[in-house]
Formats: structure tokens, sequence, C-alpha cells
């Protein structure tokens, strides 16, 4: 069975998308593992209420060796992807090298706009809102050395009112995210997606 591993900080909602594509058989997978830089994150709790196995690797007692420890479980766990949900570490190192192109992301907002560092949760939704643009929306890429450099897989978008507050337009990209990311998930696990340099090409059927 192809098994993937969920690596979280927070609350967990992309992590319940994909719990509830798996129970609904829309995923043909396993969440293996959840793996979360923060012991109080909510979603560790939703794995544990969905019988996954869940582990909170500190960020004091790991430092820079995080990445070494998430690729160290991942191998002994035989994981096939790496899903990125709001995770705030950064993934560096042999992870990188080892899972090329088997680590994927969910960023809320188009890129390349309104990414890179500093830019995660309503930071992003504030920024795009300051800057007045009338489209947002996430994306799903490939995870490589820079932040939210790699591939883009998916894209989602939705419209931005001029009344809208971050957290409103956050709660409408979420809704697109608990969509885009189960979707890219999909495509992977099912072999349809091939990557050539910055291109992802999506097979029909
Ligand atoms: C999501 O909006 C995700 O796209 C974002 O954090 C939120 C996590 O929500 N990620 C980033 O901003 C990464 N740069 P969740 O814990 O409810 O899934």
């Amino acid at each position: 069975m192809y098994k993937i591993a969920v690596l979280i900080s927070g609350g967990g909602t992309n992590l319940q998308s994909i719990i509830d594509k798996v129970k609904a058989g829309y995923l043909d997978c396993k969440i293996e593992i959840v793996i979360s830089d923060n012991e109080k994150a909510y979603g560790i709790e939703r794995a544990k209420e969905n019988d996954i196995y869940a582990v909170a690797l500190s960020k004091k007692q790991y430092g820079d060796k995080l990445s070494d420890e998430i690729l160290k479980i991942s191998q002994e766990r035989n994981v096939d992807l790496i899903v990125t949900a709001g995770f705030l570490s950064i993934i560096k190192g042999d992870l990188l090298k080892k899972f090329k192109n088997r680590i994927i992301n969910i960023h809320p907002s188009l890129i390349p706009s309104f990414c890179g560092k500093g830019m995660y949760g309503l930071n992003v939704h504030e920024a795009a809102i300051e800057y007045g643009v009338k489209i947002s929306g996430c994306t799903v890429h490939f995870v490589d050395e820079g932040t939210d450099t790699g591939p883009i897989i998916i894209q989602k978008s939705v419209p931005v009112f001029a009344e809208d507050t971050a957290e409103e337009l956050q709660k409408r990209v979420l809704e697109k995210e608990h969509e885009a990311l189960p979707e890219a998930i999909k495509l992977i696990e099912t072999g349809k997606v091939k990557v050539h340099e910055r291109k992802v090409i999506i097979e029909n059927n």
C-alpha cells in the first residue's frame, strides 16, 4: 500500500482533509505517520482520534537535525511520499536528496506571489489584501532547496473582495486547499505526475 507521512505544526485542517479522503476511498493510501514539530499542535489529536501514529519532534531537541530525524523515520516506515501541510520548519539536507520529487507542500497563495521567507498562515493573506490583488488561492508544489520554489503541481484560485479580512480570505482559500492537496496526492500515488525541470506534466486518465 502507498504510504504517506504528513508533517504539521498546527491545527491540521489539511491533515483532516487527507484523513477524510482516505476514509471516503478517494485516496488509496495509508497515512503511515504524522510528524509535528510542535507538541501542542491540534493536528496530533486529529491523528490519534483516527488511530494514526503521531510523533512530536521538538525543535529544541533536534535543532538542525530535524530533517535528518524525519528522513530516518520516513525510511524506517517505508514512506513513499512526504506531505508538508502547515509545517513551519525548513526541510533540508539529505532528506531533500533522498526524497527528491517525493515531498510536496501546500501554500496558501498563488505562487510566485506572497510566498518565501516569513510568508505563512495569516501573513500571506494580509499581504495579498494589502497589495490589492483580486484573485488569490493555493498552490501544491514539490519541495526543493528554496522556500516555496519547487515545481508547481496544482493551483486553485478564489476571488479577493475589497472588504475581506485576512481571516475571511484564509477561510475561502482553506476550502480550496482541502480540495487541492488530496487531488495532488491522488495524481502522484496513481503515477500521473512527471517532473521535467520546472514543469510538472499531468497525464490525463
Ligand atoms: C494552511 O493554510 C497552509 O497552506 C499554511 O498553513 C496553514 C495550515 O493550516 N501553510 C503555510 O503558510 C506554509 N508557508 P492547517 O494546519 O489547518 O492545515
